[in-house]
């Protein structure tokens, strides 16, 4: 299978830096152009920070890490300080990141990549909210029909909201940037809550990362041991979801994850449901499907990836 040349769309978050960890962890199928950051579960120069800081994690100060949005296209922003900690990576010691940031805005390098590589060779691997691919689409709209395929972390249908009883927090932060996207016409695979909340961080599966003896297993380790303590609790399930790795696990092997090609589009006028995003699960209309809507994974076969790649770092 040819490598895919991927963009990282990211808000860090210790779920988005295991899956940027994925990633580094696999040069054979995945080809890193660059990491974009956007305001989320922090704001943007802590997601800026935290990205750099996982990329010196594995030894990858190489990898181009530019500064996106700061705050949503037409709302306020807010940030989930309250799941990821005030540095937005709580868990291990952090370090101020050697690595500077990428020159140039994080919207204008997905615009010129995309411009740059032929039509449908650059994937766009998202894992937080969508401003940056929404400002880019507005900006560049000829960029849209360029994407191979955006593979995102967001929304959520039968297994209801995180952040309020109806919406997802990537889909409720930015729902504007959401609709351009899910109106776009790309083509869209979704990881919703629906099989995110199926890939949960229990304490064997964290320790298998911290058996790794390795600098990059004790920094997974002590990410999930923090991250994992407000689903446990929330939900009482026994271990925390690991939403973003899902889209890179995705990339790297498709056969882990299974859903339906469905409608799905996003509420933006609501305040009540704003965000949410409404799944034509059962096609009880006539409109047309938009996106690959997984809600199956299988959790060992995704787990035994992550420790595998993680193990090469
Ligand atoms: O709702 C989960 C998503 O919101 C994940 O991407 C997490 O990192 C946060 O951004
Ligand atoms: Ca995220």
């Amino acid at each position: 299978m040819p490598k895919r040349q991927i963009i990282i769309d990211t808000d860090p978050g210790q779920d988005d830096a295991m899956a940027i960890l994925l990633a580094l962890g696999s040069p054979q199928e995945l080809e890193l152009l660059g990491i974009t950051c956007v305001a989320g579960n922090v704001p943007l120069d802590l997601t800026c920070k935290n990205a750099r800081i996982t990329c010196e994690a594995a030894g990858r100060a190489d990898v181009p890490v530019y500064a996106g949005c700061g705050a949503p296209l037409e709302r306020p922003l807010v940030t989930a300080e309250h799941v990821h900690g005030l540095t937005g990576l709580d868990g291990p010691d952090l370090w101020e990141p050697q690595m500077p940031l990428a020159e140039g805005h994080a919207v204008d390098f997905i615009i010129h990549t995309l411009r740059r590589h032929p039509p449908g060779t650059v994937t766009l691997a998202t894992l937080g909210p969508l401003t940056n691919i929404g400002a880019a689409f507005r900006k560049a709209p000829d960029i849209i029909s360029r994407v191979q395929e955006i593979v995102m972390m967001g929304g959520a249908y039968f297994e209801v909201g995180n952040i309020t009883p109806a919406a997802e927090f990537n889909i409720y932060v930015d729902p504007e940037a959401a609709e351009c996207v899910f109106k776009s016409g790309a083509a869209l695979t979704v990881m919703p809550l629906d099989v995110t909340h199926k890939a949960l961080a229990t304490k064997p599966r964290i320790d298998a990362f911290r058996a790794l003896g390795s600098k990059v297993g004790t920094f997974a380790a002590e990410m999930l041991d923090f991250f994992e303590r407000f689903d446990t609790e929330k939900y009482g399930s026994d271990g925390g979801p690991l939403h973003d790795p899902c889209v890179t696990a995705y990339l790297i092997r498709p056969e882990l994850f299974s859903g339906k090609h469905v409608n799905v589009e996003v509420e933006v006028q609501s305040d009540l449901t704003r965000g949410m995003t409404v799944a034509d699960w059962w096609r009880v209309t006539d409109r047309a499907p938009n996106a690959m809507f997984m809600d199956q994974v299988d959790a060992d076969g995704f787990f035994s990836l992550l420790t595998e790649r993680l193990a090469r770092l």
